[in-house]
């Protein structure tokens, strides 16, 4: 019997050292890694020399929008974003136009998602101010709870300690995980300057949030994930409560490699939430990747915008920058030169995300797994917003140098985007909605 695909004598990570291998597909799953010579029969090859053979990222915090909001992204461009940046599994966030707060509504997206898709795509839903209206239905096709205590999805909710817990409570009776964006109930006004608008998201109010979410995970024993931590601060909180896997956090690459005082300020481009930080926080946000397990991985927070809202003056611009095409180029650059072993380079890209999210067949290089599979080599190149495939080009790592490219990307067994190009149309690869298994 010949397995559908063999990808041949690329540079393979076995127990953290580049070896030669290539890696066999059957059925949309990897069926065996194997020495030069070893392989199966096949029908169909790809001649891997030269390029390596890694997990597809997961990227457990993007916002595709869609819907109300396709002229800031949709599904397709979404997508084809992710494939393009090595992305096999992306998970959206429900603070969307409508937002998922009713089945009615992520089955909308589904759908959409569904038809439009290039990766695997999977969801969170919201939780309305009526916490009994939650339907239960939803439970089957999401993969967490997320909340937004500065800025609610249903207007007339207010973060007090009883809500935080009531929603805590919600997510152990749903067996899903808890995820929030770390930051305080909006205090002042409308921020009259930039000075206002930093204040008003503080390091201080980001650790305080994340203990108040800490204390009622304590209480209820729930699993509870940390969204884009940007403070020194809070990495150190987090690891003073770890446990287990209940408690689990993630950063992203704009946090780990750009700070504040780098940019102007003078429009939107490094505008987002939480804001960027110092250089001390970059370097204890890697720490805490790498060393201390403060933080388990990577995640982009992809967030579009249309143009004029990026180009706006800082106060009136919108918040959040693309992110699904600078990950892996930014992260693999980090190994190539030599900061970032590849252990930790797989485990916050592509392992972690899978585990928290309990993703028990995605995440990993090895037989049984999904074949969700990204080819890369090692190229010297500029991130260029104009190139992106996504509706949103403005990027605060615009002219930056990487060392990394993505050649290849193949979703659940399927070549998707090959040499700058998509070999599929949307809706043939990947799973809508990704479940846990
Ligand atoms: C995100 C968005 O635009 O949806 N913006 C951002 O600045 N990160 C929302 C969010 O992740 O908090
Ligand atoms: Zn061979
Ligand atoms: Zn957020
Ligand atoms: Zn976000």
């Amino acid at each position: 019997m010949a397995v559908d695909m063999v990808l041949k004598d690329g540079i393979f990570i076995e127990n953290g050292r580049e070896t030669v291998r290539s890696v066999a597909i059957e059925a949309r799953k990897i069926e065996g890694i194997y020495k030069h010579g070893d392989e199966p029969r096949h029908r169909d090859s790809i001649d891997c020399r030269g390029l390596y053979i890694l997990p597809g990222l997961i990227d457990i915090h993007v916002h595709l929008r869609d819907l109300k909001e396709s002229d800031k992204e949709d599904y397709e461009t979404g997508t084809m974003a992710a494939a393009a940046g090595g992305v096999t599994t992306v998970v959206d966030m429900p603070n969307s136009d409508p937002p998922v707060l009713d089945k009615k509504t992520l089955d909308e997206k589904i759908a959409r998602a569904r038809e439009l898709r290039y990766v695997n795509v999977g969801f969170y839903s919201g939780i309305s101010s009526i916490i009994e209206k939650f339907d239960v239905q939803m439970i089957r096709d999401i993969l967490g709870l997320k909340v937004y205590p500065h800025a609610p999805l249903d207007e007339d909710t207010k973060y007090t300690r009883e809500r935080i817990r009531e929603c805590t409570r919600l997510a152990v009776a749903s067996d899903l995980p808890l995820l929030f964006h770390p930051d305080l109930p909006a205090s002042m006004k409308a921020p009259k300057n930039m000075e206002e608008f930093f204040l008003a998201h503080s390091c201080e109010d980001e650790v305080k949030s994340v203990q108040s979410f800490i204390d009622a995970k304590v209480e209820y024993e729930a699993r509870l994930h940390v969204c884009h931590v940007s403070c020194a601060t809070t990495a150190r909180l987090i690891q003073e409560n770890r446990a287990e896997d209940t408690l689990t956090a993630e950063v992203t690459p704009h946090h780990l490699f750009l700070s504040g005082g780098d940019f102007p300020h003078d429009d939107g481009l490094a505008k987002m939430l939480p804001p960027l930080r110092s250089p001390y926080d970059n370097k204890m946000l890697m720490e805490g990747l790498r060393q201390t397990c403060a933080i388990d991985c990577v995640a982009s927070d992809h967030a579009p915008h249309k143009k004029w809202e990026k180009t706006a003056p800082f106060l009136k611009a919108s918040s959040g920058i693309p992110g699904l095409e600078t990950t892996l180029p930014l992260m693999l650059t980090e190994v190539f030169e030599k900061r970032l072993p590849w252990i930790d380079y797989l485990r916050v890209c592509s392992s972690a995300p899978a585990r928290i999210l309990g993703l028990e067949t995605k995440g990993i290089l090895t037989p049984g797994y999904d074949a969700d599979i990204v080819l890369a080599r090692i190229q010297e190149g500029t991130i260029t917003g104009e190139n992106f495939f996504s509706k949103a080009k403005i990027t605060p790592f615009e002219g930056r140098r990487v060392l990394a490219r993505v050649i290849t990307t193949i979703v659940g067994g399927v070549v998707v985007f090959d040499n700058d190009e998509f070999v599929t149309g949307p809706g043939i690869a990947g799973k809508v909605p990704v479940q846990k298994s």
